[in-house]
Protein backbone atom coordinates (compact mmCIF):
# COMPACT_ATOMS: atom_id res chain seq x y z
CA UNK A 1 0.00 0.00 0.00
CA UNK A 2 3.00 2.32 1.08
CA UNK A 3 4.55 1.40 -2.65
CA UNK A 4 1.67 4.36 -3.94
CA UNK A 5 2.61 6.69 -1.77
CA UNK A 6 6.09 9.13 -1.52
CA UNK A 7 5.81 9.46 2.05
CA UNK A 8 4.13 8.15 5.20
CA UNK A 9 3.14 11.61 6.12
CA UNK A 10 1.28 12.33 3.70
CA UNK A 11 -2.24 12.57 3.46
CA UNK A 12 -3.35 12.14 0.19
CA UNK A 13 -6.46 10.69 -1.66
CA UNK A 14 -6.29 8.26 -3.99
CA UNK A 15 -8.72 7.55 -6.90
CA UNK A 16 -10.21 4.41 -7.91
CA UNK A 17 -7.69 2.16 -8.77
CA UNK A 18 -7.34 -0.44 -10.43
CA UNK A 19 -3.69 -2.85 -10.17
CA UNK A 20 -2.51 -5.58 -12.63
CA UNK A 21 0.26 -6.92 -11.83
CA UNK A 22 2.14 -9.91 -10.33
CA UNK A 23 5.78 -11.16 -9.75
CA UNK A 24 7.90 -12.86 -12.48
CA UNK A 25 9.53 -14.96 -9.87
CA UNK A 26 7.33 -17.28 -7.27
CA UNK A 27 10.92 -16.82 -4.75
CA UNK A 28 11.81 -13.18 -3.85
CA UNK A 29 15.14 -13.77 -1.74
CA UNK A 30 17.02 -12.08 0.82
CA UNK A 31 19.63 -13.71 2.94
CA UNK A 32 21.37 -12.91 6.54
CA UNK A 33 24.47 -14.57 7.90
CA UNK A 34 23.58 -14.39 11.68
CA UNK A 35 26.40 -16.42 12.33
CA UNK A 36 29.43 -14.52 11.56
CA UNK A 37 27.97 -11.62 13.56
CA UNK A 38 24.65 -12.16 16.06
CA UNK A 39 21.22 -9.65 15.08
CA UNK A 40 18.77 -9.09 17.68
CA UNK A 41 15.29 -9.84 16.96
CA UNK A 42 14.26 -6.43 16.55
CA UNK A 43 16.75 -6.03 13.70
CA UNK A 44 15.42 -9.28 12.35
CA UNK A 45 12.15 -7.96 12.05
CA UNK A 46 13.23 -4.37 10.97
CA UNK A 47 15.20 -6.81 7.97
CA UNK A 48 11.64 -8.35 7.37
CA UNK A 49 9.54 -5.35 7.62
CA UNK A 50 11.67 -4.05 4.62
CA UNK A 51 11.65 -6.67 2.64
CA UNK A 52 7.95 -6.81 2.63
CA UNK A 53 7.88 -3.28 1.35
CA UNK A 54 9.71 -4.60 -1.42
CA UNK A 55 7.62 -7.58 -2.21
CA UNK A 56 10.44 -9.65 -1.56
CA UNK A 57 8.89 -12.94 0.02
CA UNK A 58 11.60 -15.39 1.04
CA UNK A 59 13.91 -14.96 4.57
CA UNK A 60 16.74 -17.22 4.29
CA UNK A 61 18.63 -17.31 7.69
CA UNK A 62 21.57 -18.43 8.06
CA UNK A 63 21.73 -19.93 11.23
CA UNK A 64 24.24 -22.08 12.15
CA UNK A 65 28.34 -21.53 11.36
CA UNK A 66 31.86 -22.32 12.46
CA UNK A 67 31.61 -18.82 14.27
CA UNK A 68 28.29 -19.22 16.15
CA UNK A 69 25.10 -21.56 16.57
CA UNK A 70 21.97 -19.48 16.83
CA UNK A 71 18.90 -21.67 17.82
CA UNK A 72 17.99 -23.08 20.58
CA UNK A 73 17.73 -26.70 20.82
CA UNK A 74 16.75 -27.86 23.64
CA UNK A 75 17.88 -31.24 23.75
CA UNK A 76 21.54 -29.83 22.96
CA UNK A 77 22.47 -27.44 25.52
CA UNK A 78 26.02 -27.10 24.86
CA UNK A 79 24.78 -24.91 21.35
CA UNK A 80 23.32 -22.75 23.53
CA UNK A 81 26.38 -22.69 26.67
CA UNK A 82 29.58 -23.24 23.89
CA UNK A 83 28.53 -22.98 20.48
CA UNK A 84 26.40 -19.74 20.40
CA UNK A 85 29.80 -17.54 21.78
CA UNK A 86 33.21 -17.38 20.62
CA UNK A 87 36.08 -15.77 22.81
CA UNK A 88 37.19 -12.99 19.90
CA UNK A 89 37.21 -11.85 16.32
CA UNK A 90 40.04 -11.63 13.86
CA UNK A 91 40.16 -7.74 13.14
CA UNK A 92 40.61 -6.90 9.19
CA UNK A 93 40.29 -9.12 6.65
CA UNK A 94 40.39 -12.26 5.89
CA UNK A 95 43.37 -12.58 3.59
CA UNK A 96 45.14 -11.43 6.67
CA UNK A 97 46.34 -15.15 6.44
CA UNK A 98 48.48 -14.40 3.43
CA UNK A 99 49.83 -11.22 5.11
CA UNK A 100 53.15 -11.30 6.75
CA UNK A 101 52.40 -9.78 9.59
CA UNK A 102 50.54 -11.76 12.55
CA UNK A 103 46.63 -11.63 12.12
CA UNK A 104 44.71 -9.23 15.32
CA UNK A 105 42.19 -10.14 17.47
CA UNK A 106 39.53 -8.02 19.29
CA UNK A 107 39.68 -9.78 22.92
CA UNK A 108 35.97 -9.26 22.81
CA UNK A 109 33.97 -12.06 23.31
CA UNK A 110 30.93 -12.18 20.85
CA UNK A 111 27.73 -14.04 20.24
CA UNK A 112 24.03 -15.04 21.09
CA UNK A 113 21.51 -17.34 20.06
CA UNK A 114 17.30 -17.08 19.32
CA UNK A 115 15.17 -19.10 21.43
CA UNK A 116 12.46 -21.21 19.86
CA UNK A 117 10.03 -18.90 21.12
CA UNK A 118 11.77 -15.81 19.59
CA UNK A 119 12.16 -18.03 16.57
CA UNK A 120 8.06 -19.02 16.67
CA UNK A 121 7.68 -14.96 17.20
CA UNK A 122 9.84 -14.12 14.39
CA UNK A 123 8.02 -16.47 12.16
CA UNK A 124 4.57 -15.15 13.03
CA UNK A 125 5.84 -11.97 12.28
CA UNK A 126 6.88 -12.80 8.99
CA UNK A 127 4.10 -14.36 8.12
CA UNK A 128 1.82 -11.79 8.61
CA UNK A 129 4.12 -9.56 5.98
CA UNK A 130 3.77 -12.57 3.41
CA UNK A 131 7.30 -13.55 3.87
CA UNK A 132 8.17 -17.71 4.47
CA UNK A 133 11.43 -17.92 6.50
CA UNK A 134 13.81 -20.81 5.51
CA UNK A 135 16.25 -21.75 8.22
CA UNK A 136 19.73 -22.86 7.53
CA UNK A 137 21.56 -25.40 9.19
CA UNK A 138 24.57 -26.03 7.79
CA UNK A 139 26.10 -29.69 7.07
CA UNK A 140 28.84 -31.31 6.86
CA UNK A 141 31.16 -28.23 6.82
CA UNK A 142 30.54 -24.43 8.40
CA UNK A 143 29.77 -27.19 11.25
CA UNK A 144 33.12 -25.71 13.96
CA UNK A 145 30.71 -24.05 16.47
CA UNK A 146 28.90 -27.50 17.18
CA UNK A 147 31.76 -29.40 17.02
CA UNK A 148 33.87 -26.70 19.92
CA UNK A 149 30.35 -28.56 21.89
CA UNK A 150 29.99 -31.36 20.89
CA UNK A 151 33.85 -32.65 19.51
CA UNK A 152 32.81 -36.23 19.48
CA UNK A 153 31.25 -35.37 16.00
CA UNK A 154 34.25 -34.59 14.11
CA UNK A 155 36.27 -36.96 12.31
CA UNK A 156 39.68 -36.05 14.98
CA UNK A 157 37.46 -35.81 17.99
CA UNK A 158 39.03 -32.42 19.05
CA UNK A 159 39.19 -30.54 20.77
CA UNK A 160 37.71 -27.59 18.68
CA UNK A 161 37.05 -23.98 19.35
CA UNK A 162 34.27 -21.49 17.72
CA UNK A 163 35.56 -19.74 15.13
CA UNK A 164 37.50 -16.30 15.56
CA UNK A 165 38.35 -15.79 11.95
CA UNK A 166 37.23 -16.11 8.75
CA UNK A 167 37.44 -18.57 5.91
CA UNK A 168 36.90 -22.52 5.07
CA UNK A 169 38.07 -24.66 8.05
CA UNK A 170 38.99 -28.18 7.29
CA UNK A 171 36.92 -29.77 10.83
CA UNK A 172 33.67 -30.53 9.88
CA UNK A 173 31.02 -33.43 10.80
CA UNK A 174 31.75 -37.03 10.79
CA UNK A 175 30.63 -38.84 7.82
CA UNK A 176 31.63 -41.93 9.12
CA UNK A 177 30.20 -42.03 12.81
CA UNK A 178 26.59 -42.63 13.16
CA UNK A 179 26.35 -40.41 16.06
CA UNK A 180 26.64 -37.73 13.42
CA UNK A 181 23.24 -38.63 11.64
CA UNK A 182 21.43 -38.99 15.46
CA UNK A 183 22.79 -35.32 16.73
CA UNK A 184 21.63 -33.74 12.93
CA UNK A 185 17.99 -35.99 13.15
CA UNK A 186 17.46 -34.71 16.71
CA UNK A 187 18.20 -30.92 15.55
CA UNK A 188 16.37 -31.00 12.53
CA UNK A 189 13.42 -32.70 14.94
CA UNK A 190 13.48 -29.76 16.82
CA UNK A 191 13.85 -27.13 13.97
CA UNK A 192 11.29 -28.27 11.02
CA UNK A 193 8.35 -27.77 13.43
CA UNK A 194 9.38 -24.01 14.11
CA UNK A 195 9.18 -23.44 10.31
CA UNK A 196 5.90 -23.91 8.56
CA UNK A 197 7.18 -23.55 5.10
CA UNK A 198 8.31 -26.45 2.80
CA UNK A 199 11.75 -25.63 2.58
CA UNK A 200 15.16 -26.30 4.72
CA UNK A 201 18.01 -25.37 4.02
CA UNK A 202 21.31 -27.66 4.39
CA UNK A 203 24.08 -25.72 3.50
CA UNK A 204 26.23 -28.53 1.37
CA UNK A 205 28.84 -25.67 0.70
CA UNK A 206 32.69 -25.65 0.96
CA UNK A 207 33.27 -28.97 3.24
CA UNK A 208 36.76 -29.82 3.01
CA UNK A 209 37.43 -33.40 2.60
CA UNK A 210 41.12 -33.38 4.29
CA UNK A 211 39.97 -35.44 7.72
CA UNK A 212 37.57 -37.56 5.61
CA UNK A 213 40.52 -38.87 3.24
CA UNK A 214 42.23 -39.72 6.71
CA UNK A 215 39.41 -40.45 9.19
CA UNK A 216 39.16 -44.80 9.34
CA UNK A 217 35.34 -44.16 10.17
CA UNK A 218 34.62 -41.66 6.72
CA UNK A 219 36.58 -44.26 4.66
CA UNK A 220 35.01 -47.11 6.23
CA UNK A 221 32.06 -45.67 4.88
CA UNK A 222 32.99 -45.24 2.25
CA UNK A 223 33.71 -49.30 1.62
CA UNK A 224 30.46 -50.59 3.17
CA UNK A 225 28.12 -48.11 1.18
CA UNK A 226 30.76 -48.70 -2.17
CA UNK A 227 31.45 -44.91 -2.96
CA UNK A 228 34.13 -44.10 -4.91
CA UNK A 229 36.00 -40.84 -3.04
CA UNK A 230 34.75 -38.03 -0.74
CA UNK A 231 32.67 -36.64 -3.12
CA UNK A 232 30.61 -39.36 -3.24
CA UNK A 233 30.48 -39.65 0.80
CA UNK A 234 29.25 -35.46 0.95
CA UNK A 235 26.36 -37.02 -1.50
CA UNK A 236 25.37 -39.69 0.53
CA UNK A 237 25.82 -37.44 3.39
CA UNK A 238 23.10 -35.04 1.82
CA UNK A 239 21.48 -37.77 0.36
CA UNK A 240 21.11 -39.18 3.65
CA UNK A 241 19.30 -35.95 5.15
CA UNK A 242 17.40 -35.07 2.35
CA UNK A 243 15.90 -38.62 2.66
CA UNK A 244 15.00 -37.78 6.82
CA UNK A 245 13.67 -34.23 5.67
CA UNK A 246 11.70 -35.53 2.83
CA UNK A 247 9.97 -38.23 5.48
CA UNK A 248 9.16 -35.73 7.65
CA UNK A 249 6.84 -33.75 4.70
CA UNK A 250 9.69 -31.53 4.09
CA UNK A 251 12.51 -30.40 1.03
CA UNK A 252 15.78 -29.78 1.02
CA UNK A 253 17.65 -26.85 -0.39
CA UNK A 254 21.58 -26.86 -0.80
CA UNK A 255 24.30 -24.76 -2.11
CA UNK A 256 25.39 -25.39 -5.50
CA UNK A 257 28.21 -28.18 -4.12
CA UNK A 258 25.58 -30.48 -3.32
CA UNK A 259 25.95 -31.32 -7.60
CA UNK A 260 29.26 -32.60 -7.02
CA UNK A 261 29.20 -36.85 -5.95
CA UNK A 262 25.59 -36.83 -7.34
CA UNK A 263 21.98 -34.38 -6.85
CA UNK A 264 20.09 -35.66 -4.04
CA UNK A 265 17.39 -36.39 -5.94
CA UNK A 266 14.59 -34.27 -4.80
CA UNK A 267 17.10 -31.59 -4.03
CA UNK A 268 16.52 -27.71 -4.91
CA UNK A 269 20.17 -25.66 -5.56
CA UNK A 270 20.99 -22.48 -4.74
CA UNK A 271 23.24 -21.44 -7.76
CA UNK A 272 25.82 -19.27 -5.62
CA UNK A 273 29.92 -19.85 -7.43
CA UNK A 274 28.25 -18.75 -10.79
CA UNK A 275 25.64 -19.93 -12.68
CA UNK A 276 26.85 -22.97 -14.08
CA UNK A 277 25.92 -25.04 -11.11
CA UNK A 278 22.09 -23.84 -11.64
CA UNK A 279 22.25 -24.32 -15.14
CA UNK A 280 23.25 -28.35 -14.48
CA UNK A 281 20.92 -28.12 -12.00
CA UNK A 282 18.05 -26.98 -13.99
CA UNK A 283 19.00 -29.45 -17.03
CA UNK A 284 18.78 -32.42 -14.27
CA UNK A 285 15.22 -31.24 -13.38
CA UNK A 286 15.62 -29.85 -10.36
CA UNK A 287 14.62 -26.61 -8.89
CA UNK A 288 16.97 -23.60 -8.61
CA UNK A 289 16.98 -20.77 -7.10
CA UNK A 290 19.90 -18.44 -8.65
CA UNK A 291 22.15 -16.15 -6.22
CA UNK A 292 25.21 -15.89 -8.23
CA UNK A 293 28.03 -13.78 -6.17
CA UNK A 294 28.58 -11.66 -9.36
CA UNK A 295 25.65 -9.98 -9.30
CA UNK A 296 24.29 -10.67 -5.94
CA UNK A 297 26.58 -10.83 -3.18
CA UNK A 298 25.47 -8.10 -0.88
CA UNK A 299 28.61 -8.11 1.09
CA UNK A 300 31.19 -7.26 -2.26
CA UNK A 301 31.47 -3.69 -2.09
CA UNK A 302 29.21 -1.55 -3.40
CA UNK A 303 31.92 1.18 -4.44
CA UNK A 304 35.63 2.00 -4.93
CA UNK A 305 36.10 5.01 -2.67
CA UNK A 306 38.41 4.58 -0.16
CA UNK A 307 35.90 5.86 2.52
CA UNK A 308 33.89 2.58 1.86
CA UNK A 309 34.13 0.13 4.85
CA UNK A 310 35.88 -3.33 4.98
CA UNK A 311 33.94 -5.12 2.30
CA UNK A 312 35.23 -8.40 -0.40
CA UNK A 313 36.96 -6.29 -2.75
CA UNK A 314 34.68 -7.22 -5.35
CA UNK A 315 32.69 -4.47 -7.23
CA UNK A 316 29.01 -5.10 -7.02
CA UNK A 317 27.53 -1.97 -7.75
CA UNK A 318 23.63 -0.91 -8.02
CA UNK A 319 23.85 -1.48 -11.42
CA UNK A 320 25.55 -4.81 -11.52
CA UNK A 321 22.58 -5.74 -9.33
CA UNK A 322 19.78 -4.97 -11.63
CA UNK A 323 21.43 -6.00 -14.76
CA UNK A 324 20.71 -9.25 -13.46
CA UNK A 325 19.11 -11.62 -15.32
CA UNK A 326 18.35 -14.89 -13.60
CA UNK A 327 17.36 -17.12 -16.53
CA UNK A 328 20.11 -17.94 -18.11
CA UNK A 329 20.07 -17.95 -22.24
CA UNK A 330 21.60 -21.23 -22.73
CA UNK A 331 18.35 -23.28 -21.08
CA UNK A 332 15.81 -24.39 -23.28
CA UNK A 333 11.98 -23.36 -22.23
CA UNK A 334 11.64 -26.87 -20.65
CA UNK A 335 14.60 -25.72 -18.80
CA UNK A 336 14.03 -22.53 -17.89
CA UNK A 337 10.87 -23.10 -15.97
CA UNK A 338 13.19 -24.79 -13.30
CA UNK A 339 14.60 -21.41 -12.37
CA UNK A 340 12.04 -20.42 -9.34
CA UNK A 341 13.94 -17.71 -8.03
CA UNK A 342 16.64 -15.25 -7.37
CA UNK A 343 18.22 -13.95 -4.46
CA UNK A 344 20.55 -11.75 -2.69
CA UNK A 345 22.92 -12.61 0.06
CA UNK A 346 24.34 -11.01 2.84
CA UNK A 347 27.61 -12.69 4.86
CA UNK A 348 28.46 -10.27 7.59
CA UNK A 349 32.36 -10.95 8.18
CA UNK A 350 32.58 -7.14 8.39
CA UNK A 351 28.91 -6.45 9.59
CA UNK A 352 29.05 -6.08 13.25
CA UNK A 353 25.88 -3.59 13.48
CA UNK A 354 22.44 -3.71 11.75
CA UNK A 355 23.18 0.15 10.82
CA UNK A 356 26.33 -1.84 8.94
CA UNK A 357 23.70 -4.42 7.76
CA UNK A 358 21.26 -1.58 5.92
CA UNK A 359 24.39 0.41 4.45
CA UNK A 360 25.54 -2.79 2.48
CA UNK A 361 21.87 -3.83 1.85
CA UNK A 362 19.94 -0.65 0.22
CA UNK A 363 19.71 0.21 -1.90
CA UNK A 364 21.21 -2.89 -3.62
CA UNK A 365 18.36 -4.69 -2.61
CA UNK A 366 15.94 -3.00 -4.31
CA UNK A 367 17.66 -3.29 -7.60
CA UNK A 368 17.15 -6.82 -6.38
CA UNK A 369 13.51 -6.84 -5.78
CA UNK A 370 12.73 -5.67 -9.38
CA UNK A 371 15.40 -8.31 -11.01
CA UNK A 372 12.59 -10.90 -8.63
CA UNK A 373 9.14 -8.95 -9.86
CA UNK A 374 9.23 -7.13 -13.09
CA UNK A 375 9.02 -8.96 -15.91
CA UNK A 376 12.37 -8.91 -18.32
CA UNK A 377 10.96 -6.35 -21.09
CA UNK A 378 9.69 -4.29 -18.29
CA UNK A 379 13.16 -3.82 -16.65
CA UNK A 380 14.77 -0.49 -17.79
CA UNK A 381 17.65 0.97 -15.48
CA UNK A 382 16.96 4.74 -16.09
CA UNK A 383 13.31 4.02 -15.19
CA UNK A 384 14.25 2.18 -11.92
CA UNK A 385 16.80 5.48 -10.84
CA UNK A 386 13.82 7.80 -11.15
CA UNK A 387 11.78 5.23 -8.74
CA UNK A 388 14.82 4.70 -6.47
CA UNK A 389 15.16 8.71 -6.22
CA UNK A 390 11.58 8.71 -5.02
CA UNK A 391 12.22 5.71 -2.65
CA UNK A 392 15.11 7.77 -0.58
CA UNK A 393 11.68 9.78 1.31
CA UNK A 394 10.36 7.09 2.82
CA UNK A 395 13.74 5.41 3.49
CA UNK A 396 14.84 8.51 5.08
CA UNK A 397 11.55 8.68 7.08
CA UNK A 398 12.48 4.99 8.20
CA UNK A 399 15.57 5.93 8.92
CA UNK A 400 17.36 3.40 7.35
CA UNK A 401 20.96 3.50 7.16
CA UNK A 402 21.21 3.12 2.72
CA UNK A 403 24.27 4.20 1.58
CA UNK A 404 23.39 7.70 0.51
CA UNK A 405 26.48 8.02 -2.03
CA UNK A 406 25.51 5.54 -4.52
CA UNK A 407 22.71 8.19 -5.47
CA UNK A 408 25.22 10.83 -6.75
C1 LIG B 1 28.60 -19.40 0.15
O1 LIG B 1 28.75 -18.23 -0.15
N1 LIG B 1 29.58 -20.08 0.74
C2 LIG B 1 27.36 -20.12 -0.09
ZN1 LIG C 1 35.18 -38.99 9.80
Amino acid sequence: MFQLFTSTNETVQLPFVQIIDQPRFAWRGLHLDVGRHFFSIEFVKRYIDLMSHYKLNTFHWHLTEDQGWRIEIKKYPKLQEIAAFRKETVIGHASTRTRKEPRRFDGTRHGGFYTQDEIKDVVAYAAQHHITVVPEIELPGHALAALAAYPELGCTGGPYEVATTWGIFDDVFCAGKESTFNFLQDVLDEVMPLFPGQYIHIGGDECFKSNWKKCPYCQKRIKTEKLKDENELQSYFIQRIEKYINAKGKRIIGWDEILEGGLAPNATVMSWRGEEGGIAAAQQNHDVIMTPSKWLYLDYRQDTAKSEPLAVKVLVDVPTVYSYEPVPAQLKEEEAKYIIGVQANVWTEYMKTGDHVEYMVYPRAIALAEVAWSAKEKRNYNDFVKRLQANRILLDEWKVNYAKHVFK
